[in-house]
């Protein structure tokens, strides 16, 4: 047991801001544009809200209590919570999901570096939609360019990191995460006001139900749990920095709100403007990168200088936001070291990096010199998101669901949800009954619906 006083975040809304900032990242504005994109849109968007509100907010107060409850790293947290050595497993297994997301994530973060780059000194200028689409492929085969940028992303990633918590994470956090709402709502408009948005806001807003296959709801579950940073440990490792006045359900409904707003926000920016100049909606993860660019260029042709702005606007929107997720996900492996292994911070989150690098540097290779290398039809860096974030972390927070619902003390789980009987919380029954029964059931039954298993 861990009886040393705890680094903790600040504030109240420090903790808010870190968890959102781990929450808000390229899930929401690069991966669930395309995954909507890919499976129909507006009724793959019906289903992802259900998970959200039925699997991922509950999950999540899971999760924060079974952070906050043992004080420890996810790695720990499990086993000092529980007795049986079993439960340490999802622990480890949470750890190595973060691992080999940060890995390939960095990857895309990297690309977005790259596009801010290209964006500021004037490479958009005069292309058109084509140009931009043999732009992408072009720079995501090339063997280098993109690690060149995956190496600086670790970097920065890795220096906030060893900062630490309260200074580190939280501070950024701060700063970053109404920088990004002020800067999205602006592209929001700019996209809505194009002409031809009105076809891309009807992908986003008319469900066409004939599209729900089982896929779209494994499709949807993975998104959620990714875009929540949920089913791996992330939020629970920042929720042991939780100060004990942090209110467990409020935080998670205000990152479920503040997650769910930036995504649908991303989907209005996207769509609008892939529509307009007439790209595909199922261009898979190139679409923010051949969507984007293109748009500012076309509907800025007379103020090239305008369509400057915007292109590095949101470009670095998109590196900020991807950088307070790659923050949370290094965090948990560096954590998980630190106190398991008793490493320095510092040399933990030295290892973190230097592995994370390897993975990302499979991954990128995996879309250019490396693409006839395939597991199941995907090819490496494809087949990693498929296995993080459709199984790994789904099977995380099953098992968070069935931990806080059925194995943990009672009377802990009551006192992290009341914050020691000092709030009133009049869902609580329904909270335990959805821990144990409909989450278990329902992660249960999408896996098996997909298999081909019902009906
Ligand atoms: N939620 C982040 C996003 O939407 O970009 C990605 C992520 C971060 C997933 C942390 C999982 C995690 F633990």
């Amino acid at each position: 047991m861990q009886q040393k006083e705890r680094i903790s975040f600040g504030s109240k809304l420090g903790a808010v801001l870190a968890a959102a900032g781990s929450a808000v990242g390229l899930g929401n504005i690069w991966r669930f544009p395309y995954e909507a994109g890919n499976h129909g849109g507006a009724a793959f968007i019906i289903v992802y809200l259900g998970c959200i509100f039925i699997l991922g907010l509950p999950i999540m107060v899971a999760e924060f209590t079974i952070g906050r409850g043992s004080k420890a790293s996810t790695g720990e947290a499990f086993k000092v919570l529980a007795p049986h050595p079993i439960w340490k497993w999802v622990g480890y297994i949470g750890v190595l999901t973060g691992f080999l997301i940060l890995g390939y994530y960095s990857v895309v973060a990297g690309w977005t570096l790259e596009y801010t780059f290209q964006a500021l000194t004037g490479g958009f200028a005069g292309k058109t939609s084509a140009e931009f689409i043999t732009l992408f492929q072009e720079f995501s085969k090339d063997p280098l360019r993109p690690l060149l940028w995956l190496v600086v992303f670790l970097l920065l990633t890795h220096f906030v990191v060893v900062k630490g918590v309260e200074k580190g994470i939280e501070r950024s956090s701060k700063l970053l995460m109404p920088l990004l709402f002020i800067l999205i709502v602006l592209l929001a408009i700019c996209s809505l006001t194009l002409p031809g948005a009105n076809k891309g806001v009807e992908f986003l807003l008319k469900p066409d139900f004939s599209k729900v296959t089982p896929d779209v709801f494994l499709g949807a579950m993975g998104q959620a749990f990714f875009s929540l940073s949920l089913g791996m440990g992330c939020l629970s490792t920042y929720a042991s920095y939780f100060g004990k006045e942090t209110r467990l359900v409020h935080t998670a409904a205000s990152v479920g709100l503040i997650d769910t707003f930036v995504a649908v926000l991303a989907g209005l920016v996207i769509f609008p403007a892939a529509f307009s100049v007439g790209i595909q909606p199922d261009a898979g993860p190139a679409l923010i990168f051949i969507t984007l660019p293109n748009v500012f260029q076309q509907a800025f042709s007379a103020v090239p200088i305008l369509a400057t702005v915007c292109s590095v606007l949101f470009y670095v929107l998109l590196a900020l936001a991807a950088l307070t997720s790659t923050i949370s996900l290094h965090e948990v492996s560096t954590a998980f070291l630190h106190e398991k292994f008793h490493f320095t911070r510092v040399k933990a989150a030295r290892l973190i990096t230097a592995g994370s690098l390897l993975i990302g540097i499979v991954s990128s290779l995996a879309l250019g010199d490396w693409s006839e290398y395939t597991i199941a039809g995907m090819n490496l860096f494809d087949a990693l998101d498929f296995l993080t974030a459709k199984i790994m972390l789904p099977f995380g927070g099953l098992f968070a669901a069935i931990f806080v619902g059925w194995v943990i003390d009672r009377n802990l789980v009551k006192n992290e949800v009341t914050n020691y009987g000092t709030l009133k919380a009049p869902f609580y029954p329904l909270y335990i009954f959805v821990l144990r029964f409909v989450a278990p059931i329902g992660i249960t039954l999408i896996f098996i619906n997909e298999l081909g298993l019902l009906g």
